[in-house]
């Protein structure tokens, strides 16, 4: 499974990376301006910022809701950069502009997805990437791992090639449950990334190792 991380903040970008497990980094409108990121020559400039920080690719969301609005954005942030995927939101003309970038090798991810079948008409758009928001189903008592489960199904039934991004991942049980269920890729924060690395047994173990060492020593 491949490890994206679902931010902003270059901090944190950096520190992510420096673990060696990152593939890549995903932003949105809203982590932008958590950052302070807003005007589009600072938002271009931070996109080009993230892609020298990392080598996987970097999801760069278009504002635009038209068509030709997205296609004139997504052109223009493809071509910052090969790392950049161009984010779609998961309207109609999200859809017909998902298709126009994947018919031109250029590599899409389909955001905002709630259900089976808007991942359905996402894959046969044929975009690289699918994220379905885990976390935003759960805040509304919804499960949002019944939806990777579904997705995962239908993909593998037709042979599907788009990459199922598990995003709104909000904590470490999220992402373990992503990777039981053969979730593609996970997008999250970095606290829940740095959580699969703590167990008290570890942390007990260790301290036993070192102090018995020590007493030899
Ligand atoms: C996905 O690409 C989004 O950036 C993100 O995962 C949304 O997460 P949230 O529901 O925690 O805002």
């Amino acid at each position: 499974m491949k490890f994206f991380i679902d931010t902003a903040n270059l901090e944190q970008i950096k520190e992510a990376q420096a673990l060696g497990i990152l593939d890549g980094v995903t932003t949105n409108p809203s982590l932008m301006a958590k950052e302070g990121i807003t005007g589009e020559v600072n938002i271009i400039n931070h996109y080009k910022e993230i892609c020298e920080l990392v080598e996987g690719d970097v999801s760069a969301e278009v504002i635009s809701t038209d068509f030709d609005g997205m296609v004139k954005e997504g052109e223009a942030l493809a071509a910052l950069n090969p790392q950049i995927v161009v984010k779609l939101p998961m309207i109609k003309d999200g859809v017909k502009a998902c298709k126009y970038f994947s018919s031109k090798g250029i590599k899409t991810n389909v955001t905002l997805v709630f259900s089976a079948g808007q991942a359905l008409l996402a894959a046969k758009a044929g975009a690289t990437y699918v994220s379905p928001f885990i976390g935003r189903l759960d805040d509304i008592s919804t499960d949002g791992m019944n939806l990777i489960k579904e997705i995962r199904l239908i993909y593998d039934n037709y042979g599907f090639e788009t990459q199922i991004l598990a995003a709104s991942v909000r904590n470490t049980m999220h992402i373990i449950n992503c990777a039981k269920l053969g979730s593609d890729v996970m997008t999250g924060p970095l606290s829940a990334i740095e959580g699969l690395l703590k167990h008290p047994l570890t942390d007990s173990g260790l301290a036993t190792f070192l102090a018995d060492y020590k007493k030899g020593n």
